[in-house]
């Protein structure tokens, strides 16, 4: 049976008071649609770990700092609710866009810090779309768990600073990559990829993980990741924007995996900008 959509913040307020009266746990998994197994493993994640649970469903205009980008991001909402009717989600809060950024809206979240590299280097203004509208999601919704994917890791770990920061009382619980059995990392905007780009695509995690094996042999990071970059552009990416090494917490730059540590990158591969990142 598909869940019932709730566009509007005082259905889905009546709602939870309910839950929340009985003393049940709201799980939300914070979506901007076009699903794919990715998130239909947080979906499931959030029915194993809460009594009840929301998918939210909000392309957020915020967060983009390319416009080609948000015009060309996917929006499927019909083929949404129907990939999530087998899981018994108990809501799909897909809200009218005023639910979020109501006329004279003024607030901006920032962290600082963690959004300092990489996608925040790369990508002016992404995480203050991301913390703010995740934010408001978490209020809204007044959920006790949130689950994100791993696939995002430095978003997670944004969000998980912010809620704390702010004692918003939920606890955010990162879910590991779903990838296809090439290896390439499953995302919303693989769906533009040309099925030649597919293949190109799928060449990023092979080369991720012979870097990461290199590198648990102990040679350097910078000459692996100049390696790393010849490797990937001569699979066919055309530009490739980073390949870093962090520390898992903290996401400082390390130059040996000496502790427990990611390698990220980010390249582009048929007009596409795709990111990933595997533990070392
Ligand atoms: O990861 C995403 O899909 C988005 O960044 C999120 C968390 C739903 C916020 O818009």
């Amino acid at each position: 049976m598909t869940a019932p959509i709730l566009r509007r913040l005082s259905d889905l307020r009546a709602l939870t008071a309910n839950w929340r009266k009985n003393g049940e746990a709201i799980g939300v998994v914070p979506t901007m649609g076009a699903l794919h197994p990715g998130h239909l493993s947080l979906v499931e994640a959030a029915k194993n770990g809460t009594d009840r649970v929301i998918v939210t469903i909000f392309v957020n205009p915020t967060q983009f700092n390319n416009p080609e980008d948000l015009a060309n991001y996917p929006r499927t909402e019909i083929e949404d609710a129907q990939k999530l009717a087998p899981y018994g989600v108990d809501a799909i809060y897909v809200p009218d866009p005023d639910e979020i950024y109501p006329q004279g809206f003024a607030t901006t979240v920032s962290v600082t810090g963690l959004t300092s590299v990489m996608e925040g280097e790369f990508r002016p203004g992404h995480f203050d779309g991301v913390a703010t509208v995740v934010a408001k999601l978490f209020l809204q919704t007044q959920a006790d768990r949130a689950y994100f994917g791993e696939k995002d890791y430095q978003q997670l770990l944004v969000v998980r600073r912010m809620a704390r920061d702010l004692d918003i009382p939920i606890e955010v619980i990162g879910c590991p990559t779903v990838r296809e059995p090439s290896g390439l990392a499953m995302s919303s905007r693989n769906q533009r990829l040309s099925p030649e780009g597919v293949e190109i695509a799928a060449h990023k995690h092979r080369i991720m993980l012979d870097l990461a094996n290199a590198l648990k042999n102990g040679a350097p990071f910078d000459t692996l990741a100049a390696q790393a970059s010849t490797d990937l552009l001569a699979a066919g990416f055309t530009q490739v924007e980073y390949i870093q090494l962090r520390c898992a917490e903290s996401l400082n730059p390390l130059t040996h995996a000496d502790r427990p540590a990611r390698l990220f990158a980010a390249a582009w591969a048929d007009g596409v900008r795709l990111i990933d990142n595997i533990p070392v």
